[in-house]
């Protein structure tokens, strides 16, 4: 059986349909992006493809297994381990499938916050993740004209978005969040 097909069929049975059709839908998208900045489109498809494969464990699983990859938590992490959906989707993907490419790695990692100094191939997966076409919250023509815009842009943007969204939901901003739009809102100011 091969690899796609594998983590599909693992997807399907750990997360809801609607989950895995976003799952879907992301890796689409991710490697129609790649395609298009020059960046490498199968990576992208799997990153895409995985990076929600840990979202529906339980706390403690999420916790348990996100770990593993060495690091700490954080006290964002510690309060809410929602948050560490992406570090445990990368140890499933290195465990379970034996994927030990850092770029894919690092994008399913980076899609919750982003991180500052995110690499192209990251942006692609963070982007992906809010523009894919189920995300019924944009308005077609909207999403279109961001899915134009180039990588940085595109990630400013859609990080301008997700702060929206927390705003109104009362949520904190984390800070290496905060520290990549500020990063990307210089580079542009500069690039003008
Ligand atoms: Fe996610
Ligand atoms: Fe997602």
């Amino acid at each position: 059986m091969g690899l796609k097909k594998q983590i599909k069929d693992y997807l399907k049975t750990h997360l809801s349909p609607k989950r895995y059709e976003h799952s879907i839908a992301v890796a689409k998208l991710s490697k129609k992006l790649a395609k298009k900045h020059g960046l490498p489109a199968k990576k992208a498809f799997l990153a895409g493809l995985l990076h929600d494969a840990a979202k529906e464990l339980s706390e403690k699983e999420l916790i348990k297994i996100a770990t593993q990859d060495g690091l700490a938590l954080d006290s964002d992490e510690k309060q809410r381990p929602t948050l560490l959906h992406g570090r445990a989707a990368a140890v499933l993907a290195q465990k379970n499938w034996g994927i030990n490419d850092e770029m894919i790695l690092q994008g399913i990692r980076d899609h919750i916050f982003g991180r500052p100094g995110m690499e192209p191939f990251s942006m692609v997966i963070y982007c992906a993740d809010l523009l894919e076409p189920h995300r019924q919250f944009i308005k077609e023509s909207l999403r279109q004209k961001v899915l134009s815009y180039d990588l940085e842009k595109m990630t400013l943007w859609v990080a301008e978005f997700i702060f929206r969204d927390l705003k109104k939901k009362g949520r904190r901003i984390v800070q290496s969040s905060l520290k990549m739009y500020k990063e990307l809102k210089e580079r542009m100011n500069r690039d003008v």
